[in-house]
């Protein structure tokens, strides 16, 4: 790892690369039908906190998918400790390139990582990997009302302005070819524990490193927790759980 590297500085040795909690991973699978899953794929793992809660409770090989390979080196040490290792497949490649490497997907899972290749395109993409009914469970960052602090909007109209509604969310993966059988929204703890309260203090602690880049990264991380911090729950991550159409 680069000792200027702001990613590795910043999430180097996280567990949670963006909100979310086991908990919440498990209460979205029950959502589906009890299903033999043969092929799960998740999309943009990270360092996997999702992948191991997926595997230990489907006892199915997960094929994790991520384009940072050092994420994906601390998932599968991880997985070894955990006594899972077996049961997480780590692949280093573009989550756009999914149908091009997997086929007759049963479940394609994704917390956090779908905006990267744009929440509309990810679904499009992915659609024709999945098995005729098979199911896919992406998160997306969403406004859930109407209202929102002008400082939460100008942050995003700047940082994501393609950020839409729960309900725009829902049309769009109607439009790509999905049913939506539930969605679920993030509890607002779940940004916090073992996310912003690690971050936090990283970014603090890196405001005056040496090397810009590094400086302004964990600036904008700072603004985004003060944001969320003032954001009145204006948005939140919502998990869409479709079904190919
Ligand atoms: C915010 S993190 C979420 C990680 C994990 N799902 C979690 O919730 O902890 C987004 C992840 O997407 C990965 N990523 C970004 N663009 C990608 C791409 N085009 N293909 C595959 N992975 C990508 C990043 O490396 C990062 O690990």
């Amino acid at each position: 790892m680069s000792d200027a590297n702001p990613v590795d500085l910043l999430f180097g040795g996280m567990e949670k690369l963006g909100p979310g909690s086991d908990e919440d991973t498990l209460k979205v699978l029950a959502m589906l039908p009890g299903e033999a899953w043969e092929v799960v794929v998740d999309a943009g793992c990270g360092a996997g906190r999702q992948t191991l809660a997926l595997a230990r409770q489907l006892h199915k090989p997960v094929h994790a998918v991520d384009s940072y390979a050092p994420f994906l080196a601390f998932l599968d040490e991880r997985a070894r400790e955990a006594g899972i290792g077996h049961l997480v497949r780590t692949h280093c490649m573009d989550m756009a390139e999914i149908p091009g490497v997997f086929r007759e997907i049963d479940l394609l899972w994704s917390e956090g990582a779908a905006y990267n290749i744009g929440f509309p395109h990810a679904l499009a993409t992915w659609r024709p990997a999945l098995r005729s009914g098979g199911f896919a469970v992406v998160s997306e960052l969403s406004w859930l009302r109407e209202e929102a602090p002008a400082e939460a909007r100008r942050f995003f109209e700047a940082g994501y302005p393609g950020m839409r509604s729960v309900d725009r969310n829902r049309a769009v993966a109607e439009e790509a070819g999905y049913r939506v059988l539930a969605t679920h929204t993030l509890p607002r703890r779940t940004w916090v524990e073992g996310y912003y309260d690690v971050l936090e203090p990283r970014a603090r602690a890196l405001r005056d490193h040496a090397d810009s880049a590094v400086r302004d990264f964990a600036s904008e991380t700072l603004e985004e927790i003060r944001i969320f911090n003032g954001s009145e729950d204006s948005y939140g991550y919502v998990f869409f759980v479709m079904q190919r159409a």
